[in-house]
Formats: structure tokens, C-alpha cells, sequence
């Protein structure tokens, strides 16, 4: 096990060249603000109750914070004068915390819980007392360099704006994410300088610090450099959703799912998908979802979340299922919508069937159940709350208000009139 852990997450900036009113880490990715993607990556290695830094636009990030990770709490910073700066006013909440506590950007939503779980398990096995995150990269423009000493240890990271030549042609760099004894090391922030070319409390210092304390530094390289990669503009808000989605489909690719197109597929990383299943090209699925075994899904269907279905599914082309459980062998292979659903096993969903679930009135929401083996005829609407029985059959174009019991027929259709010779 980890030991006790607790993140402080680094969420004060503007984010300028977002051009936006939202603060830049509740952007989302896949329905998920940035922030959010590097909680979770922090709750999955038993980092619960974590620390966000806010500043501007905070009040809509604690809000945020709030409602989704309830174990975290927000700082206020209330003015940005650096990245150390930022890290000390989460002090008050550490100040009798004696475990290692891991610091990171909050937009940088590629980061896996698995590198930071490699972090903590590096940083045990060196006794290190500070581990700073690094990765090498081509081209490492605008990043803090790393200098190592004879030793392999971090000597000093020294921001571009403040590089000689030499440093300035490294190519290890500070990815901003460290992980700190920190009751060791909470002393740097009581004395913190900004005597460099920006003016900032930089957290960067904190390895020159350490290094004359005698405490021991080290740097743990990514695997993957994209982990690292932070989101300042649209543009690589975009490109962060593009790494995220090819690095899920790969996964569930190797893990035996079929994605037939995946230039033309986005899968959530939140979603599981069974071996066998085959995905259609231009399938959306967002938020968190179960599929099973042997499925197919799409061409062009849409998953918004909250969505458990199980082995032998079909869900075909413009269906758009939220909120839903669907059981195993049944269909719904044409341009239906279906939300806060349960369908049983062996139903037959037809064409342009709608759940009516939303009273826009009382702004509710509203469950359809639709039991084992029911049938229902295309361009059927099922106003919930409403439930169909065992093997109900329900006549194509209906609108079915009132529950309709165990194999019986519902059917709300006027009857066809003939008028004979009308057209002439
Ligand atoms: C920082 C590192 C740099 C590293 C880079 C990686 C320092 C001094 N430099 O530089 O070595 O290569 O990250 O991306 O740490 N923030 C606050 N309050 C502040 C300042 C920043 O909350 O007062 C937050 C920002 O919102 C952002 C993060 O800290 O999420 C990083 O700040 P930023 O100004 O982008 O750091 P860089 O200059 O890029
Ligand atoms: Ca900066």
C-alpha cells in the first residue's frame, strides 16, 4: 500500500489564451473537466482528500469541487505570484499531514494513475524526499530543464527564462508534477524568494533548497512524455482529447474489442467494453459505461453515460442511449433515443422509438421499464413514468402513456379509414 497521500492540485491560473469566461481546468475532456481527470487520477492511487489551489474564477471551481470530489477541498490563492506561492497556501491544511503529498498542474488531464503510482513506489524504494516528474522531450521549449549532479540527483531546475546555453540545450524537463515527504520539506515554503527574471515564487526552488538541507532529490522520467501534456489553448485542448481517446481505443482494441474505424470513433476512457464486441464508425461514448461481451454498437450511435449493457447487445445506427441498463440479447437498431431506462433481456426495440423522460415543465426526470421479451412497434413514444410487462407488445406508432401489463397488446392507434376513389 501507498500510505497516506494527499494531492495539492495547482488550479489558480487564468488561462489567458483559452479565450473563455470558464475558468481553463473545468474545460472538459469527454464530459470531464480537466481538473476532474487529474483528481481521479490522484483518488485511484488512495490520494482522497485533496487540496485545489483556486484562484481566478475560483468560486466556480469550489463549486465544482463540491459537487464531484467531496473529499477534496479548495485554497484560495488570491493572487498568482507563482507555483510555490500557490503550493504554501495549501499549508494550513497540511500542517500536521506526515505523508507524502504529490503536486500537481490541474491541466494536465493525460497523466494516469498508473505513472503516479510508479512515482510514489520510486520515490519509497530511493528514500528519496522529494521526486520530481521529468520527461525528455525534442523539444523542450518553455519548460524548467532539469540539471543532474554526478549522482543522477536533481541539482537544480532552472526555469527557461533564467538558462545559460548549457542548460538551455538539455532536454530533460520539469514536467511540474513532484511527489514530497512532506513534514521533510514543508520548511521551504515558510521561506519562499522570488529573485528570479519573472518575479514568482517559483516551487522549482524547492529543489536547490532541498539540496542544501541534505535532503535526497530525484527525478523520475515518463514513459510516456503525453502524459505531460498541459492544455493552454483550444487547439491542444483538442489534441489532449485526440491522445486520450487513440490511448482507450488501443486499450480495448488489445483487449479484443473490434473498433472497425478508430479515426472515426470516441471512446470515454471511463468506458468498459467486453471481448468480441464490435464498435461501427462514428460511435460517440461519453461519461462512464459498461458494455458487455459480443455487442455490436453503431454505425453512428451515441452513448452519453451511465450506461450498463450486457452481453449480445445491439445498438444500432442513431440510437442515443443515456442513464440506461439495458439487458443481454436485446436490439435497438434504429434511430430510437432511450434515457433513464431499464430494458430487460430480449426485448425488440423498433425504429424511432422515443422514452419521453423529460417534463421540461417540472424540469423532472422520469423512468421507463421495459421487461424481458417486450416488443415494440416503430415510432412508438413511451411518456414515463411508464412500464411494460413480460413480453408486452406494443403497436407500431403508439404513445403509451399508462403501464401496459404481461403480453398484452397496447396500442393508441386511430383506426385506418379507407375512402374509396378519393383520388379521382
Ligand atoms: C511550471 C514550472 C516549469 C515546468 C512547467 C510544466 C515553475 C516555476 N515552473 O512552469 O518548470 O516545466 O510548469 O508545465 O513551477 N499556478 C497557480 N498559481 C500561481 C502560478 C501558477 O495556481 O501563482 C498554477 C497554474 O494555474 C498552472 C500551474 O500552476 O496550473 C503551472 O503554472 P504555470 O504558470 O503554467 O507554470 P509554468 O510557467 O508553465
Ligand atoms: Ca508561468
Amino acid at each position: 500500500m501507498n500510505g497516506s497521500i494527499k494531492s495539492v492540485i495547482l488550479a489558480a491560473g487564468k488561462g489567458t489564451r483559452m479565450k473563455s469566461e470558464k475558468p481553463k481546468v473545468l474545460h472538459e475532456i469527454f464530459n470531464k473537466p480537466l481538473v476532474s481527470w487529474v483528481i481521479s487520477a490522484c483518488e485511484n492511487i488512495g490520494s482522497n482528500e485533496n487540496i485545489v489551489v483556486v484562484g481566478h474564477k475560483g468560486e466556480e471551481v469550489q463549486d465544482f469541487i463540491n459537487k464531484k470530489h467531496p473529499k477534496s477541498v479548495c485554497v484560495f490563492q488570491k493572487e498568482q505570484l507563482g507555483t510555490g506561492h500557490a503550493v504554501s497556501m495549501a499549508k494550513d491544511e497540511l500542517k500536521n499531514f506526515d505523508g507524502l503529498a504529490i503536486i500537481l498542474n490541474g491541466d494536465i488531464p493525460l497523466i494516469t494513475a498508473k505513472s503516479l503510482q510508479k512515482l510514489v513506489e520510486f520515490h519509497q524504494s530511493n528514500n528519496a524526499d522529494i521526486t520530481a516528474i521529468t520527461a525528455i522531450l525534442d523539444d523542450p521549449k518553455g519548460y524548467g530543464r532539469i540539471i543532474r549532479d554526478e549522482n543522477n540527483h536533481i541539482k537544480e531546475i532552472v526555469e527557461q527564462k533564467d538558462c545559460n546555453a548549457t542548460q538551455d540545450a538539455v532536454k530533460e524537463i520539469n514536467v511540474g508534477m513532484y511527489c514530497l515527504n512532506w513534514q521533510k520539506v514543508k520548511g521551504f515554503f515558510d521561506d519562499l524568494k522570488n529573485d528570479n527574471s519573472q518575479n514568482e515564487y517559483y516551487l522549482t526552488d524547492i529543489i536547490k533548497w532541498a539540496n542544501e538541507n541534505s535532503y535526497k532529490t530525484y527525478g523520475y522520467i515518463l514513459e510516456d512524455s503525453n502524459e505531460a501534456f498541459g492544455i493552454n489553448s483550444r487547439v491542444q485542448l483538442a489534441e489532449a482529447f485526440k491522445i486520450m481517446n487513440e490511448r482507450h481505443l488501443n486499450k480495448l482494441m488489445e483487449n479484443g474489442v473490434t473498433i472497425v474505424s478508430p479515426e472515426n470513433t470516441q471512446i470515454s476512457p471511463e468506458t468498459e467494453i467486453g471481448a468480441d464486441t464490435i464498435i461501427f464508425p462514428n460511435t460517440f461514448i461519453n461519461g462512464k459505461n459498461t458494455i458487455g461481451k459480443n455487442c455490436k454498437i453503431g454505425p453512428f450511435a451515441h452513448l452519453r453515460g451511465d450506461c450498463t449493457i450486457e452481453d449480445f447487445v445491439k445498438i444500432g445506427n442513431f440510437v442515443e442511449l443515456k442513464k440506461s441498463y439495458v439487458k443481454s440479447h436485446t436490439n435497438i437498431s434504429h434511430l430510437s433515443y432511450v434515457g433513464d431506462t431499464k430494458v430487460g433481456s430480449g426485448v425488440n426495440i423498433g425504429a424511432g422509438t422515443i422514452t419521453a423522460n423529460y417534463n421540461s415543465i417540472t424540469k423532472e426526470k422520469k423512468q421507463t421499464i421495459i421487461n424481458d421479451g417486450a416488443s415494440i412497434g416503430s415510432n412508438t413514444v413511451l411518456v414515463a413514468p411508464v412500464e411494460l410487462g413480460e413480453k408486452a407488445f406494443i403497436a407500431a406508432g403508439s404513445v403509451i402513456t399508462k403501464d401496459v401489463g404481461a403480453n398484452s397488446l397496447g396500442l393508441t392507434r386511430s383506426p385506418q379509414k379507407e375512402i374509396k376513389n378519393y383520388v379521382k
